[in-house]
């Protein structure tokens, strides 16, 4: 098959194998465009123009992992370290529904201060109090932990199986295992949550075929959201000499997924607007319908680091709304209301899947 059928079989299976995804991770100049201009007709027939946006709260930077990419690692004694307390949490949470925002996003390092029973009250205050939609964002728990937070009312659960890599994943995450990040993810969909995961690219020794690979992961998991971001190499970790992951590779791996996953959340990531200051418009107008703006004070997103060089590092969370609007607006897009539960999820729950 030349291209043009392997995109008219995308546009109208939803289906690639994995050689025709490889070769579409390497397309150039006008045959490049034609996927892009691909996925974001995809984008518009199945999610249609909104952009939804999450309230991005980093509730604590302390993390027992020691991830070689991460600039949380806990081999990073630079790092600096906070935890916020409940009452902290709920009151940026009602801060974040003030601006507008019916979504937040509770994300930490993996840290155990925040027991079954304090995450559980967290969930719980925030969804009496405030009312938005709950994603975690804090990594590998055992299934009782996950079945709590969903009982108390957690809706979605973001993790990243990072790379589909074992062998990588293996020498990436010291002491972490790859099976057990997969089998939390099962658990995590079984559970009835919506499913987000995703991958890094660009991870130094990560090939073309692993990232085909990565995106046939995501799309055999049945992700309700894709994240994916370029790789970006921070000072303080054994990676700091390592190449940044590509933009280009980035926006191609967001198309291809929109393509395969047409009704599935897919955000333009901080990470792509870090490595490129266009990178979250590029990142829209190829497939992605979401963005996650941070929340917090400008003190806890200092501290935040999972690599250098952040957007919007020093502006209040105000002004991130305000900018992200006119982003939106400005590509003919308009700022999504309500949940923006994924139409993937919500599919699936109406054929009783
Ligand atoms: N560069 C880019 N993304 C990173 N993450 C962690 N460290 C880095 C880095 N150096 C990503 C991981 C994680 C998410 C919260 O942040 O994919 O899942
Ligand atoms: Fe934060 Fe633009 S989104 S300043």
């Amino acid at each position: 098959m030349n291209v043009k059928e392997i995109l008219d079989k995308a546009y109208n299976t939803h289906k690639l194998s994995k050689d025709e995804i490889k070769l579409l991770l390497t397309l150039e100049g006008e045959e490049r465009q034609l996927l892009f201009d691909l996925a974001d007709r995809t984008r518009q027939k199945y999610v249609g123009d909104d952009v939804f946006l999450r309230g991005l709260i980093e509730f604590s930077s302390y993390c027992k992992n020691d991830c070689f990419y991460c600039g949380l690692r806990r081999s990073n004694t630079e790092a600096q370290r906070y935890r916020m307390q409940e009452e902290e949490i709920v009151e940026v949470a009602r801060r974040a529904y003030e601006m507008g925002y019916r979504t937040v996003v509770l994300q930490s390092g993996e840290d155990p201060y925040y027991t079954r029973e304090r995450m559980c009250s967290i969930i719980r205050k925030i969804k009496e109090e405030v009312d938005v939609a709950i994603t975690l964002s804090i990594g590998e728990r055992p299934y009782e932990d996950y079945k709590a937070f969903r009982q108390v009312g957690a809706d979605r659960y973001l993790m990243r199986f990072e790379t589909s890599n074992k062998e990588l994943y293996q020498k990436l995450h010291p002491g972490m295992s790859f099976e057990n990040r997969i089998e939390c993810l099962k658990w995590i969909k079984s559970l009835g949550y919506e499913l987000g995961t995703g991958f890094l690219i660009g991870l130094p020794g990560q090939t073309v075929d692993d990232l085909a690979n990565d995106i046939l992961l995501v799309c055999e998991l049945d992700a309700d959201m894709v994240g994916i971001g370029p790789f970006i190499p921070h000072p303080q970790t054994p990676l700091k000499d390592a190449h940044e992951g590509s933009v280009d590779i980035t926006l191609k791996c967001i198309a291809i997924l929109r393509l395969l996953l047409p009704d599935s959340n897919i955000p333009a990531t901080t990470a792509l607007g870090t490595l490129d200051p266009l990178g979250r418009q590029k990142g829209l107008k190829c497939g992605a319908n979401i963005v996650m703006p941070n929340v917090n004070d400008l003190d806890y997103k200092l501290k935040y680091e999972l690599y250098p060089g952040k957007i919007c590092i020093n502006e209040d969370a105000t002004k991130c709304r305000g900018c992200i609007e006119s982003i939106i607006i400005s590509l003919g897009r308009r700022v999504g209301q309500g949940y923006g539960q994924s139409r993937h999820y919500r599919a699936k729950k109406a054929s009783g899947d």
